[in-house]
């Protein structure tokens, strides 16, 4: 059973994927500092499969502690990296935090498994490295321009290191990076889903909870761009269909198929507007989402949706969710959420 180290594994993304590799007979290893994520997740990943994974309480920046972990660990074939702060906002606010955390915590990750002898990586990047694109759909081949935030420069730089490492001709890592679209939803049985700390920023979170009541309204953020309905137009993934990309990913590197740096993006191939994502969502759970028409959110990319046929070709990643089915499995989520926490 080969064991694959999962940075940030009790994050969400992570923590779908810890399922999926689990159940694709792999052994996942968490490593989480629980900067943004709970106990609960560990929780959800137990009662989903009926077993617990190893969690390490750990900061994946700190060497000297991710040291340990390898050395325990000792024989790791691959690391998946989700650990890195997201919050657009705050990394304008505080742009060294995150140059720190998620720059610091890769070059920290890629010491260490030098050191080890651990060659194979999948990393957690992000369509944001297209900035505003000029064609659409985006291919990995769309130019890469400087990201709208500083969160969105540290995956530029962090694909960046990978390729300048894979081009040294002194290292045998070999990596892959995964460029998320929008993910959305959560696992089909409600256990495991997005955790978001105070107001949500994202679009979905924000929809459940208008609609659970615990925000009054959503404001959509303008409805003047050049798009069908005039609102933004973005790819919403199912988080079980990321997860499984990342189980293809990490298969085809201990296949030894990969070159030293791959890119791929990972999205559905399908643009929705932000009112069609509100419609999927009323249609699949049944409830009118109180919303009204407001400004443009500044820095927002009119529209982005990928083109996801290298993907589909070289790793076979397949999508088997629509975005109703996406927006039914959110839904589900808020209400395991709101019946298992006080206050909510
Ligand atoms: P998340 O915040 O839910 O998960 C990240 C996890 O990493 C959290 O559990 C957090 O506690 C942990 N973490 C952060 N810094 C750490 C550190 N130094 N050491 C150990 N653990 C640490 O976020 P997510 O949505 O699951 O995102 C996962 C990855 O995917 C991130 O790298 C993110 O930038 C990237 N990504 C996310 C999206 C999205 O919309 N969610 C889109 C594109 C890319
Ligand atoms: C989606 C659409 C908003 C909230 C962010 C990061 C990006 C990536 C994914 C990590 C947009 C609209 C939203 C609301 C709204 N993350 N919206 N009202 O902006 O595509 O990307 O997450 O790498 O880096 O920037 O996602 O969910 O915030 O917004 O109208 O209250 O919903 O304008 O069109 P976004 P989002």
């Amino acid at each position: 059973m080969n064991k694959i180290l999962v940075t940030g594994g009790a994050g969400y993304i992570g923590s779908h994927t810890v399922v999926e590799l689990q159940q694709a007979g792999y052994e996942p290893v968490i490593v989480d500092n629980f900067s943004n994520s709970e106990e609960r997740s560990l929780e959800g990943i137990t009662a989903i499969l009926g077993k617990e994974v190893k969690c390490y309480r750990t900061d994946c920046a700190d060497i000297v502690a991710l040291r340990e972990i390898f050395e325990q660990e000792q024989n790791i074939a691959g690391v998946i990296h989700f650990a890195a702060y997201k919050a657009v906002g705050e990394s304008v606010a505080e742009p060294l935090k995150y140059y720190q955390n998620n720059v610091g915590s890769l070059l920290v990750l890629l010491q260490v498994m030098q050191e080890f002898g651990v060659q194979k990586l999948v990393f957690s990047s992000s369509c944001t490295v297209y900035g505003i694109p000029e064609q659409l759909p985006v291919t990995e081949q769309t130019p890469v321009q400087k990201a709208n935030s500083p969160y969105g420069n540290t995956k530029k730089v962090c694909e960046e290191i990978l390729t300048d490492l894979a081009n040294s001709g002194n290292s045998n890592m070999q990596s892959i990076a995964l460029r998320y679209f929008n993910p959305i939803g959560a696992h089909p049985s409600a256990l495991i889903g997005e955790l978001p700390l105070g107001v949500p920023n994202n679009l979905v979170p924000f929809i459940t909870q208008t609609a659970a009541g615990i925000r009054e309204q959503l404001t959509i953020f303008g409805d003047d761009y050049d798009t069908p309905d005039g609102t933004c137009i973005r790819d919403y993934v199912h988080v079980v269909d990321l997860a499984k990309a990342h189980v293809v990913a990490i298969e085809r590197l201990l296949q030894n198929k990969a070159e030293s740096i791959e890119l791929f993006n990972v999205g559905t191939g399908q643009g929705n507007t932000v009112l069609e994502a509100i419609h999927a969502f009323e249609r699949a759970s049944g409830v009118k989402v109180n919303y009204k028409i407001g400004p443009r959110r500044a820095g927002d990319i009119p529209k982005i949706y990928a083109d996801v046929t290298k993907a589909t070709e070289v790793l076979g990643f397949r999508t088997n969710s629509t975005l109703d089915e996406a927006m039914k499995s959110a839904w589900d989520w808020q209400m395991h959420l709101q019946n298992t926490t006080a206050n909510v």
